[in-house]
């Protein structure tokens, strides 16, 4: 329950020499009140205690092992290589995908002389495709432009490197380069916040700038690198989002929502006996990085921090599908009608089963909606089609939209000569065999798992069994590449 905390309030000081007046009047017309600032001695708290922890409890991960062994500039790209791949996508993900791409690329030059599909092949499934795009413009930048060699400072990198942000820049610099920057990501933000009471949006520029500012205060000068990964590792496994484990955690004695939520604890239980005996901490109203009024709920605790606005819900979108498909020529297998999406914007460049928007429940008759677009996209007659049926929905949700996608399985007459492709910039027949090798997004793989298992007969109890042309499917797909290949997530994002 959220209720009005004594500690929340200004109070005025009881006796007001010149001083404390002075001090008042520029704590209240200061649009940051000092609170949130580290003292000298926090700051070197903060940071011997930071590391000491970190020296036992870091994670041993990949690009850590890589870098290490590493002379600078091969370790900015180990470095800059798994940040963008962290970006927005768990840890856990990432070390395989690490791995194999490091395994693939791993210089500057080797990534810069791949190509936009081989890139988007080894992305496939990540999410947020246009990351590895810019890793890879990044790799072209620093060996065409740049003789190979990446920019050593934090400034340098942001104005260089293309879909280099403040963050990467930071950890890329810090890490590599030894440079004195910090590297402010969300669990950075919920750290800070939490250690220094901000209870401002972070999801506003100007509070996410002043959080900028903070961390800036607190790098350690000798270990830049070490510090930063050590906070990466902190918000990641103690100053969690949901269970954070205060009691013992190594800054509880410099962390203000610590503080306040045990004080307040302790004033509900003493029912205010003693209450004066209790540390105060005061919330300035106008300070723009306070807690707003009316916002503490106790029960909450140090999980007051961050605070976001609220964000507009996602966006739904629903599209019929068709998986097109025919026997292969004088085979017993079958083959698969997919198309190339635009350049630009949602899952760049990546291939999918044609798919066009729809109104629903406006527009109904979704299979003659499929039936036309794919007449006029891809020349596909009435009587070209030997069969038509619904299989199923597939719900894939991006981070900003939730894709709704109604399958059709449309069998195509043997005969039928290839398709043209006036809607796509490219297309292409792919048989099962070629499917691990294309670029498809997680959604995709979805449907086309749909497809295969409504293709199995269903026994008596009404389940699916196996077909031999199923059978045949998993036989063959028992390499580890098959198995990555229908493991998909339920989200991803462009
Ligand atoms: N999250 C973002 N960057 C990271 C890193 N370098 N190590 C661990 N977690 C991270």
């Amino acid at each position: 329950m959220k209720r009005k905390s004594k500690l929340r309030e200004r109070r005025e000081p009881v006796s007001k020499n010149e001083d404390e007046m002075l001090a008042a009047d520029e704590m209240r017309n200061s649009a940051v009140h000092r609170l949130h600032q580290f003292t000298a001695i926090e700051v070197a708290t903060f940071r011997s205690r930071l590391l000491d922890w970190y020296n036992q409890n870091g994670r041993d991960l990949p690009w850590r092992t890589l870098a290490r062994n590493s002379e600078a500039q091969q370790k900015a790209y180990a470095v800059l290589v798994s940040e963008v791949m962290l970006q927005q996508t768990q840890v856990a993900t990432v070390e395989q995908y690490y791995k194999k791409w490091m395994a693939r690329w791993p210089t500057f030059e080797h990534l810069a002389s791949a190509s936009h599909e081989e890139v988007n092949e080894m992305w496939s499934g990540l999410g947020y495709y246009a990351r590895g795009k810019r890793l890879f413009e990044a790799a072209k930048r620093v060996m065409t432009d740049l003789g190979g060699k990446v920019p050593e400072s934090s400034v340098q990198l942001q104005k260089l490197l293309p879909g280099v942000g403040r963050y990467t820049a930071g950890a890329v610099a810090s890490i590599a380069f030894g440079e004195r920057v910090p590297a402010v990501d969300g669990n950075v933000i919920r750290v800070l916040s939490r250690l220094r009471l901000i209870g401002g949006n972070s999801d506003s520029q100007v509070v996410v700038k002043d959080i900028w500012d903070i961390a800036e205060t607190v790098v350690d000068p000798e270990q830049p690198g070490p510090f930063n990964e050590a906070m990466m590792d902190f918000g990641a496994t103690v100053c969690t989002v949901k269970t954070p484990t205060c009691s013992s955690c190594p800054l509880n004695g410099i962390c203000l929502s610590y503080k306040l939520t045990v004080n307040e604890q302790a004033m509900k239980n003493l029912a205010n006996k003693e209450y004066s005996l209790l540390p105060d901490i005061e919330i300035v109203p106008d300070c723009r990085l306070c807690l707003p009024p009316g916002e503490w709920d106790l029960s909450l605790g140090v999980k007051n921090f961050p605070r976001k606005s609220k964000k507009a819900p996602p966006k739904e979108e629903n599209y019929v599908v068709g998986v097109l498909h025919r026997k292969m020529n004088n085979l017993d297998e079958e083959e698969y009608f997919m198309v190339k999406r635009p350049k630009e914007g949602l899952l760049a460049s990546m291939w999918e089963f044609p798919s066009f928007s729809i109104n629903l429940p406006t527009q109904p008759k979704v299979k003659t909606v499929l039936l036309e677009n794919l007449e006029t996209c891809h020349g596909v007659k009435r009587d070209n089609v030997e069969s038509s049926s619904y299989i199923g929905e597939v719900k894939h949700i991006f981070s900003h939209l939730h894709h709704t996608y109604m399958i059709y399985d449309i069998k195509l007459t043997e005969e039928f000569s290839p398709l043209t492709s006036t809607c796509y910039q490219d297309q292409q027949w792919v048989s099962e065999q070629q499917f691990p090798s294309i670029a498809m997004s997680t959604g995709v793989k979805k449907i086309f798992k749909t497809f295969i298992t409504e293709n199995m007969p269903k026994n008596a109890s009404g389940r699916s069994a196996a077909s031999p042309r199923f059978q045949r499917h998993i036989k063959k797909r028992k390499t580890s590449v098959i198995t990555d290949f229908f493991s998909v997530k339920n989200s991803e994002s462009s």
